[in-house]
Protein backbone atom coordinates (compact mmCIF):
# COMPACT_ATOMS: atom_id res chain seq x y z
CA UNK A 1 0.00 0.00 0.00
CA UNK A 2 1.56 3.52 -0.87
CA UNK A 3 1.64 6.09 1.30
CA UNK A 4 -1.43 8.51 -0.12
CA UNK A 5 -3.70 5.14 -0.15
CA UNK A 6 -2.50 4.47 3.64
CA UNK A 7 -3.26 7.45 4.52
CA UNK A 8 -6.62 7.70 3.61
CA UNK A 9 -7.43 4.38 4.55
CA UNK A 10 -6.65 5.77 8.13
CA UNK A 11 -8.95 8.63 7.75
CA UNK A 12 -11.67 6.96 6.31
CA UNK A 13 -11.19 4.22 9.36
CA UNK A 14 -10.98 7.32 11.79
CA UNK A 15 -14.22 8.56 10.29
CA UNK A 16 -15.79 5.13 10.51
CA UNK A 17 -14.56 5.14 14.26
CA UNK A 18 -16.01 8.74 14.37
CA UNK A 19 -19.53 8.38 12.98
CA UNK A 20 -20.30 5.00 15.21
CA UNK A 21 -18.76 6.49 18.25
CA UNK A 22 -21.21 9.48 18.33
CA UNK A 23 -24.01 7.46 16.63
CA UNK A 24 -26.33 6.26 18.87
CA UNK A 25 -26.64 2.15 19.46
CA UNK A 26 -28.79 0.55 17.44
CA UNK A 27 -28.78 3.53 14.75
CA UNK A 28 -28.04 2.66 11.10
CA UNK A 29 -28.03 4.78 8.26
CA UNK A 30 -28.91 4.92 4.96
CA UNK A 31 -26.83 5.61 2.18
CA UNK A 32 -27.97 8.09 0.65
CA UNK A 33 -28.36 12.02 2.23
CA UNK A 34 -29.70 11.39 4.87
CA UNK A 35 -33.02 12.52 5.17
CA UNK A 36 -34.12 12.09 9.08
CA UNK A 37 -34.65 9.76 11.98
CA UNK A 38 -37.71 7.06 11.81
CA UNK A 39 -37.63 5.29 15.15
CA UNK A 40 -38.90 1.43 14.52
CA UNK A 41 -40.24 -0.11 18.04
CA UNK A 42 -40.57 -4.14 17.86
CA UNK A 43 -41.61 -6.26 20.72
CA UNK A 44 -39.37 -8.95 20.61
CA UNK A 45 -36.93 -10.50 18.83
CA UNK A 46 -38.09 -14.50 20.17
CA UNK A 47 -40.48 -14.42 17.71
CA UNK A 48 -38.91 -14.45 14.10
CA UNK A 49 -41.63 -12.83 12.25
CA UNK A 50 -41.01 -9.50 14.17
CA UNK A 51 -37.17 -10.27 12.88
CA UNK A 52 -38.20 -10.19 9.29
CA UNK A 53 -41.04 -7.24 10.20
CA UNK A 54 -37.75 -5.22 11.93
CA UNK A 55 -35.23 -5.74 8.79
CA UNK A 56 -37.32 -5.28 5.81
CA UNK A 57 -38.93 -1.87 7.56
CA UNK A 58 -35.75 -1.03 7.90
CA UNK A 59 -34.13 -1.33 4.70
CA UNK A 60 -36.86 -0.29 3.25
CA UNK A 61 -36.79 3.12 4.96
CA UNK A 62 -32.89 3.38 4.26
CA UNK A 63 -33.41 2.95 0.53
CA UNK A 64 -35.35 6.10 0.56
CA UNK A 65 -32.36 7.97 2.59
CA UNK A 66 -33.96 7.73 6.45
CA UNK A 67 -32.11 6.75 9.57
CA UNK A 68 -33.57 4.01 11.01
CA UNK A 69 -33.60 3.15 14.80
CA UNK A 70 -34.89 -0.35 15.23
CA UNK A 71 -35.37 -1.28 18.74
CA UNK A 72 -36.57 -4.54 20.50
CA UNK A 73 -38.40 -4.53 23.90
CA UNK A 74 -37.63 -8.54 24.30
CA UNK A 75 -41.45 -8.15 25.60
CA UNK A 76 -41.01 -5.62 28.36
CA UNK A 77 -43.20 -3.00 28.72
CA UNK A 78 -40.70 -0.59 30.52
CA UNK A 79 -38.11 -1.16 27.87
CA UNK A 80 -40.31 -0.30 25.21
CA UNK A 81 -41.71 2.81 27.02
CA UNK A 82 -37.84 3.82 27.27
CA UNK A 83 -37.02 2.91 23.93
CA UNK A 84 -40.06 4.89 22.57
CA UNK A 85 -38.91 7.90 24.98
CA UNK A 86 -35.75 7.38 23.29
CA UNK A 87 -36.45 8.33 19.76
CA UNK A 88 -38.57 11.15 20.70
CA UNK A 89 -35.85 13.11 22.36
CA UNK A 90 -33.50 12.25 19.16
CA UNK A 91 -35.68 13.64 17.35
CA UNK A 92 -37.86 10.83 15.06
CA UNK A 93 -39.78 12.76 12.32
CA UNK A 94 -42.36 9.79 12.30
CA UNK A 95 -42.67 6.33 15.09
CA UNK A 96 -43.66 3.11 13.79
CA UNK A 97 -44.29 1.02 16.82
CA UNK A 98 -45.87 -2.92 17.56
CA UNK A 99 -46.87 -2.15 21.01
CA UNK A 100 -46.08 -5.10 23.53
CA UNK A 101 -48.87 -3.70 25.68
CA UNK A 102 -51.80 -2.08 23.51
CA UNK A 103 -52.64 0.29 26.24
CA UNK A 104 -49.36 1.18 27.56
CA UNK A 105 -48.05 3.76 25.58
CA UNK A 106 -50.90 6.81 26.17
CA UNK A 107 -47.93 9.10 27.58
CA UNK A 108 -45.20 8.20 24.69
CA UNK A 109 -47.90 8.79 22.17
CA UNK A 110 -48.82 12.30 23.57
CA UNK A 111 -45.12 13.41 23.91
CA UNK A 112 -44.76 12.22 20.05
CA UNK A 113 -48.11 14.42 19.18
CA UNK A 114 -46.90 17.72 21.32
CA UNK A 115 -43.72 17.41 19.57
CA UNK A 116 -45.39 17.35 15.91
CA UNK A 117 -44.28 13.32 15.41
CA UNK A 118 -46.91 11.05 13.56
CA UNK A 119 -47.04 7.28 14.81
CA UNK A 120 -48.17 4.09 12.54
CA UNK A 121 -49.39 1.32 14.80
CA UNK A 122 -47.66 -1.64 13.30
CA UNK A 123 -49.74 -4.83 12.91
CA UNK A 124 -50.99 -4.19 16.66
CA UNK A 125 -53.62 -1.59 17.32
CA UNK A 126 -52.46 0.65 20.34
CA UNK A 127 -55.47 1.52 22.21
CA UNK A 128 -56.74 4.31 24.79
CA UNK A 129 -54.42 7.35 22.88
CA UNK A 130 -55.86 9.80 20.43
CA UNK A 131 -52.33 10.03 19.20
CA UNK A 132 -52.43 6.80 17.07
CA UNK A 133 -52.63 8.43 13.26
CA UNK A 134 -52.53 5.12 11.06
CA UNK A 135 -53.03 1.59 11.79
CA UNK A 136 -50.74 -0.84 9.10
CA UNK A 137 -52.13 -4.40 9.77
CA UNK A 138 -54.11 -7.76 8.41
CA UNK A 139 -57.31 -8.42 8.30
CA UNK A 140 -56.78 -9.84 12.00
CA UNK A 141 -60.74 -11.20 12.12
CA UNK A 142 -59.75 -12.85 8.94
CA UNK A 143 -57.01 -14.08 10.25
CA UNK A 144 -58.98 -16.26 13.20
CA UNK A 145 -62.06 -17.42 10.38
CA UNK A 146 -58.64 -19.00 8.46
CA UNK A 147 -57.43 -20.61 11.65
CA UNK A 148 -60.91 -22.15 12.33
CA UNK A 149 -61.68 -23.00 8.64
CA UNK A 150 -58.31 -24.29 9.12
CA UNK A 151 -58.98 -26.59 11.65
CA UNK A 152 -62.50 -27.89 10.03
CA UNK A 153 -61.27 -28.47 7.14
CA UNK A 154 -58.15 -30.84 8.64
CA UNK A 155 -61.06 -32.70 10.51
CA UNK A 156 -62.71 -33.23 7.48
CA UNK A 157 -65.81 -31.36 8.49
CA UNK A 158 -65.99 -28.36 5.97
CA UNK A 159 -63.49 -27.41 2.47
CA UNK A 160 -60.69 -24.96 3.44
CA UNK A 161 -63.58 -22.56 2.64
CA UNK A 162 -66.22 -22.83 5.58
CA UNK A 163 -68.08 -25.27 3.33
CA UNK A 164 -69.60 -28.20 5.29
CA UNK A 165 -68.98 -31.48 4.10
CA UNK A 166 -72.38 -33.61 4.26
CA UNK A 167 -72.36 -36.36 6.53
CA UNK A 168 -69.80 -35.70 9.09
CA UNK A 169 -71.18 -35.68 12.72
CA UNK A 170 -67.90 -36.12 14.43
CA UNK A 171 -67.86 -35.71 17.36
CA UNK A 172 -64.23 -34.22 17.49
CA UNK A 173 -62.68 -33.54 20.71
CA UNK A 174 -60.72 -30.15 19.95
CA UNK A 175 -59.18 -27.44 22.67
CA UNK A 176 -58.82 -23.72 22.24
CA UNK A 177 -56.12 -22.05 22.70
CA UNK A 178 -55.86 -17.57 22.41
CA UNK A 179 -53.14 -15.08 22.45
CA UNK A 180 -51.60 -12.72 24.86
CA UNK A 181 -54.42 -10.70 26.58
CA UNK A 182 -52.31 -7.33 26.15
CA UNK A 183 -52.61 -7.90 22.63
CA UNK A 184 -55.18 -6.20 20.63
CA UNK A 185 -55.33 -8.85 17.97
CA UNK A 186 -55.97 -10.96 20.41
CA UNK A 187 -59.32 -10.83 20.32
CA UNK A 188 -59.77 -10.43 16.50
CA UNK A 189 -57.97 -13.81 16.24
CA UNK A 190 -60.28 -14.99 18.72
CA UNK A 191 -63.91 -13.84 17.48
CA UNK A 192 -62.99 -14.76 14.20
CA UNK A 193 -62.53 -18.18 15.11
CA UNK A 194 -64.99 -18.88 17.29
CA UNK A 195 -67.81 -17.18 15.04
CA UNK A 196 -66.80 -20.15 12.66
CA UNK A 197 -66.13 -22.75 15.08
CA UNK A 198 -69.47 -22.13 17.27
CA UNK A 199 -72.26 -23.54 15.02
CA UNK A 200 -69.97 -26.54 14.98
CA UNK A 201 -69.80 -26.71 19.03
CA UNK A 202 -73.56 -25.88 19.20
CA UNK A 203 -74.43 -29.02 16.84
CA UNK A 204 -72.45 -31.42 18.71
CA UNK A 205 -69.75 -31.57 15.61
CA UNK A 206 -67.14 -30.34 17.84
CA UNK A 207 -66.72 -30.68 21.82
CA UNK A 208 -64.36 -29.04 23.77
CA UNK A 209 -63.87 -31.89 26.50
CA UNK A 210 -62.18 -29.26 28.78
CA UNK A 211 -65.02 -26.75 28.65
CA UNK A 212 -62.68 -23.92 28.02
CA UNK A 213 -64.12 -21.49 25.73
CA UNK A 214 -63.34 -17.96 26.81
CA UNK A 215 -60.71 -15.86 25.46
CA UNK A 216 -59.63 -15.33 29.34
CA UNK A 217 -59.47 -18.78 30.15
CA UNK A 218 -57.60 -19.87 27.34
CA UNK A 219 -55.25 -16.95 26.84
CA UNK A 220 -51.69 -17.94 26.48
CA UNK A 221 -49.88 -14.69 28.62
CA UNK A 222 -47.13 -13.29 26.35
CA UNK A 223 -47.68 -15.67 23.63
CA UNK A 224 -45.03 -17.46 25.21
CA UNK A 225 -44.23 -21.27 23.72
CA UNK A 226 -43.71 -22.75 27.49
CA UNK A 227 -47.22 -21.31 28.78
CA UNK A 228 -49.44 -22.95 25.90
CA UNK A 229 -47.20 -26.21 26.50
CA UNK A 230 -47.68 -26.77 29.58
CA UNK A 231 -51.69 -25.41 29.77
CA UNK A 232 -51.80 -28.39 27.45
CA UNK A 233 -50.51 -31.09 29.45
CA UNK A 234 -52.47 -29.33 32.08
CA UNK A 235 -55.29 -30.09 29.89
CA UNK A 236 -54.64 -33.64 28.86
CA UNK A 237 -53.99 -35.25 31.90
CA UNK A 238 -57.11 -33.47 33.47
CA UNK A 239 -59.60 -34.38 30.52
CA UNK A 240 -57.72 -36.93 28.57
CA UNK A 241 -56.46 -39.51 30.74
CA UNK A 242 -59.07 -41.83 30.78
CA UNK A 243 -58.38 -42.84 26.97
CA UNK A 244 -60.39 -40.06 25.01
CA UNK A 245 -58.47 -38.24 22.41
CA UNK A 246 -57.67 -34.68 21.48
CA UNK A 247 -58.56 -34.53 17.61
CA UNK A 248 -57.59 -30.85 17.12
CA UNK A 249 -56.37 -27.80 18.53
CA UNK A 250 -56.96 -23.89 18.01
CA UNK A 251 -53.44 -22.09 18.08
CA UNK A 252 -53.43 -18.57 17.17
CA UNK A 253 -49.90 -18.55 16.73
CA UNK A 254 -47.29 -21.08 15.83
CA UNK A 255 -44.20 -20.58 18.54
CA UNK A 256 -47.35 -21.74 20.62
CA UNK A 257 -48.81 -24.50 18.06
CA UNK A 258 -45.26 -25.74 18.71
CA UNK A 259 -45.37 -25.94 22.21
CA UNK A 260 -49.07 -27.85 21.82
CA UNK A 261 -47.16 -30.34 19.89
CA UNK A 262 -44.51 -30.95 22.30
CA UNK A 263 -47.04 -31.76 24.90
CA UNK A 264 -49.09 -34.22 22.57
CA UNK A 265 -45.88 -36.15 21.48
CA UNK A 266 -44.92 -36.42 25.51
CA UNK A 267 -47.71 -38.29 26.15
CA UNK A 268 -47.57 -40.83 23.17
CA UNK A 269 -49.06 -38.92 20.32
CA UNK A 270 -47.50 -40.27 16.98
CA UNK A 271 -47.13 -38.19 13.89
CA UNK A 272 -49.20 -39.50 11.46
CA UNK A 273 -52.97 -40.10 9.83
CA UNK A 274 -54.16 -39.53 13.29
CA UNK A 275 -52.12 -36.75 14.67
CA UNK A 276 -54.81 -34.04 16.17
CA UNK A 277 -55.06 -31.15 13.30
CA UNK A 278 -53.22 -28.18 14.98
CA UNK A 279 -53.46 -24.59 13.14
CA UNK A 280 -51.16 -21.54 13.74
CA UNK A 281 -49.90 -18.23 12.36
CA UNK A 282 -46.83 -16.64 10.99
CA UNK A 283 -45.31 -19.17 9.05
CA UNK A 284 -42.48 -19.20 11.08
CA UNK A 285 -39.79 -21.73 9.24
CA UNK A 286 -40.20 -24.16 12.47
CA UNK A 287 -43.61 -24.50 11.76
CA UNK A 288 -43.12 -24.48 7.94
CA UNK A 289 -40.85 -27.54 8.67
CA UNK A 290 -43.48 -28.88 11.45
CA UNK A 291 -46.01 -28.83 8.37
CA UNK A 292 -43.55 -30.58 6.11
CA UNK A 293 -43.40 -32.88 9.20
CA UNK A 294 -46.85 -33.54 9.28
CA UNK A 295 -46.95 -32.75 12.87
CA UNK A 296 -48.79 -29.26 12.16
CA UNK A 297 -51.69 -28.73 9.69
CA UNK A 298 -51.67 -25.46 8.75
CA UNK A 299 -50.32 -21.84 9.48
CA UNK A 300 -50.81 -18.51 8.28
CA UNK A 301 -49.22 -16.50 6.21
CA UNK A 302 -49.27 -13.21 6.51
CA UNK A 303 -46.74 -11.91 4.09
CA UNK A 304 -44.39 -9.42 6.47
CA UNK A 305 -42.34 -8.13 3.23
CA UNK A 306 -46.05 -6.62 2.05
CA UNK A 307 -47.18 -4.77 5.91
CA UNK A 308 -43.39 -3.35 5.66
CA UNK A 309 -43.89 -2.29 2.18
CA UNK A 310 -47.19 -0.33 3.19
CA UNK A 311 -45.55 1.09 6.30
CA UNK A 312 -42.93 2.72 4.55
CA UNK A 313 -45.36 4.26 2.13
CA UNK A 314 -47.55 5.66 4.46
CA UNK A 315 -44.54 6.90 6.47
CA UNK A 316 -43.25 8.15 2.83
CA UNK A 317 -46.58 9.73 2.17
CA UNK A 318 -46.98 11.02 5.99
CA UNK A 319 -43.55 12.71 5.37
CA UNK A 320 -44.85 14.44 2.16
CA UNK A 321 -47.53 16.10 3.89
CA UNK A 322 -50.33 13.78 1.81
CA UNK A 323 -52.91 11.15 3.36
CA UNK A 324 -51.56 7.89 2.92
CA UNK A 325 -53.39 5.03 1.37
CA UNK A 326 -56.20 3.11 3.70
CA UNK A 327 -58.58 0.45 3.12
CA UNK A 328 -60.48 0.19 6.28
CA UNK A 329 -62.20 3.12 8.25
CA UNK A 330 -64.36 1.27 10.33
CA UNK A 331 -63.10 -1.75 12.07
CA UNK A 332 -60.36 -0.71 14.41
CA UNK A 333 -62.01 1.99 17.53
CA UNK A 334 -58.93 2.20 19.77
CA UNK A 335 -61.53 3.44 22.56
CA UNK A 336 -60.98 6.78 21.65
CA UNK A 337 -61.06 7.04 18.11
CA UNK A 338 -61.34 4.69 14.82
CA UNK A 339 -58.72 4.39 13.44
CA UNK A 340 -57.88 4.59 9.53
CA UNK A 341 -55.92 1.41 8.49
CA UNK A 342 -54.61 -0.55 5.45
CA UNK A 343 -55.71 -4.36 6.27
CA UNK A 344 -53.88 -6.88 4.07
CA UNK A 345 -54.68 -10.32 3.06
CA UNK A 346 -53.78 -12.83 5.24
CA UNK A 347 -53.97 -16.91 3.43
CA UNK A 348 -54.12 -20.28 4.57
CA UNK A 349 -50.60 -22.55 4.24
CA UNK A 350 -50.86 -26.08 4.02
CA UNK A 351 -48.20 -28.89 2.92
CA UNK A 352 -49.52 -28.31 -0.71
CA UNK A 353 -49.38 -24.63 -0.49
CA UNK A 354 -46.11 -23.95 0.84
CA UNK A 355 -44.50 -23.97 -2.91
CA UNK A 356 -46.64 -21.90 -4.16
CA UNK A 357 -46.97 -19.10 -1.42
CA UNK A 358 -43.85 -19.57 0.57
CA UNK A 359 -40.79 -20.58 -1.82
CA UNK A 360 -42.08 -19.14 -5.08
CA UNK A 361 -42.73 -15.95 -3.55
CA UNK A 362 -39.13 -16.23 -2.55
CA UNK A 363 -39.98 -15.73 1.31
CA UNK A 364 -38.15 -19.00 1.90
CA UNK A 365 -35.81 -21.17 -0.30
CA UNK A 366 -36.75 -25.16 -1.04
CA UNK A 367 -33.99 -25.64 1.02
CA UNK A 368 -34.65 -23.78 4.25
CA UNK A 369 -38.26 -25.44 4.02
CA UNK A 370 -37.08 -29.09 3.59
CA UNK A 371 -35.02 -28.94 6.52
C1 LIG B 1 -49.62 -10.87 17.01
C2 LIG B 1 -49.37 -10.96 15.55
C3 LIG B 1 -49.22 -12.39 15.16
C4 LIG B 1 -48.18 -13.08 16.01
C5 LIG B 1 -48.34 -12.78 17.48
C6 LIG B 1 -47.21 -13.30 18.31
O1 LIG B 1 -49.81 -9.55 17.38
O2 LIG B 1 -50.41 -10.37 14.81
O3 LIG B 1 -48.89 -12.46 13.80
O4 LIG B 1 -46.91 -12.68 15.58
O5 LIG B 1 -48.51 -11.41 17.69
O6 LIG B 1 -46.01 -12.65 18.00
Amino acid sequence: MNKKVLLSAIAAGALVLGLSACAPESVTSGDGADKGLIGVAMPTQESERWIKDGDAVKEGLEAEGYTVDLQYAQDDIPKQIEQIDAMITKGAKVLIIAAKDGTALTDQLQQAADAGIKVIAYDRLINESPNVDYYATFDNYGVGVLQANSLLAGLGVTDIDGKAVDGVTGPFNIELFAGSPDDNNTHFFFNGAMDTLQPFIDSGVLVVKSGQVTQDVVATQDWKLENAQKRMEDLLTTFYSGGDKVDGVLSPYDGLSRGIISALTDVGYAVGPDFPIITGQDAELDSVKAIVAGEQYATIFKDTRELAAATVQMTLAILAGDTPETNDSETYDNGVKVVPTNQLTPYIVRKDDIDKLLVQSGYYTADQVAG
